[in-house]
């Protein structure tokens, strides 16, 4: 029922502005499992934990969160999309518990105020889709705001850049390529825990990275994709 109700919403807003959106539909609750699978497996003495949802469109997995805050949590909802966050809005006044827990930002990531001060950051901006200067400023953001043993959590389409790649210009392929060798490097230097998703449309990966370690700036360095073994990876539902 919410489901569909939010597919229209989704739909009707990605005609007005896919440059930003990145997506053909909201994701699956497949997908939102696996998003939240950090929250999920935190240990139950964890203090009170800070979470932050990036780019949230219509709830799809902000709903998958919420059930799994416990007392004391926090949860801020970052969205740039002003019809996106109203909706927020209005859900987190209807069918959301623990609503006081949660807030919603209407503003793009890279404004979120703070250092350190979230132990969980679950995203879900469409990365491909960004200009690789973009893209490096969402990681520097990410660095920015996650505390030094918080876990990242973030998801792109399987093979996205690769299927894409034989169909466009030489300057969208670079595009591509850039975007690639960039999140290549986190993963490769960051990556404890993948999961596959095939119950979702497009299907999709998830990657948790704990940004910790070597200096994390350090990861930003460009590396080719093909050079990207990565550790902990699993198919999943
Ligand atoms: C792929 S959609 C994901 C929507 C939803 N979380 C889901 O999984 O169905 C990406 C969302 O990120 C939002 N977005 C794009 N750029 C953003 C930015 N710089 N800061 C915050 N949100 C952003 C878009 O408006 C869109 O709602």
């Amino acid at each position: 029922m919410w489901y569909g109700q939010s597919c229209a919403n989704f739909v009707r807003e990605l005609r007005r502005n896919f440059g930003a959106i990145g997506a053909v539909l909201p994701s699956s609750r497949f997908l939102a499992r696996a998003m939240t699978k950090p929250l999920k497996d935190g240990k139950p003495t964890e203090p009170s934990r800070r979470i932050l949802e990036v780019g949230a469109g219509t709830g799809a997995i902000t709903g998958e969160i919420v059930r799994r805050l416990r007392d004391g949590d926090r949860l801020d909802v970052v969205e740039i999309n002003q019809r996106f966050g109203d909706l927020l809005k209005e859900r987190l006044g209807s069918d959301w518990l623990n609503s006081p827990q949660v807030r919603i930002i209407h503003a793009p990531l890279e404004e979120v105020p703070g250092d350190a001060c979230y132990d969980y950051i679950i995203s879900c901006l469409p990365l491909n889709i960004f200009p690789s200067l973009q893209v490096r400023r969402v990681f520097a953001a990410f660095e920015r705001l996650l505390a030094p043993e918080g876990t990242l959590t973030f998801f792109e389409y399987t093979w996205i850049r690769q299927l894409k790649s034989p169909f466009v210009n030489r300057r969208e392929r670079r595009r591509l390529h850039r975007v690639g060798g960039i999140v290549g490097s986190y993963v490769r230097n960051y990556q404890f825990g993948c999961n596959h998703v095939l119950a979702n449309v497009p299907p999709a990966t998830v990657h948790h990275l704990q940004l910790t370690g070597k200096s994390r700036t350090e990861a930003a360095t460009f590396v080719p994709e093909s050079n990207t073994p990565v550790r902990g990876s699993n198919t999943a539902l």
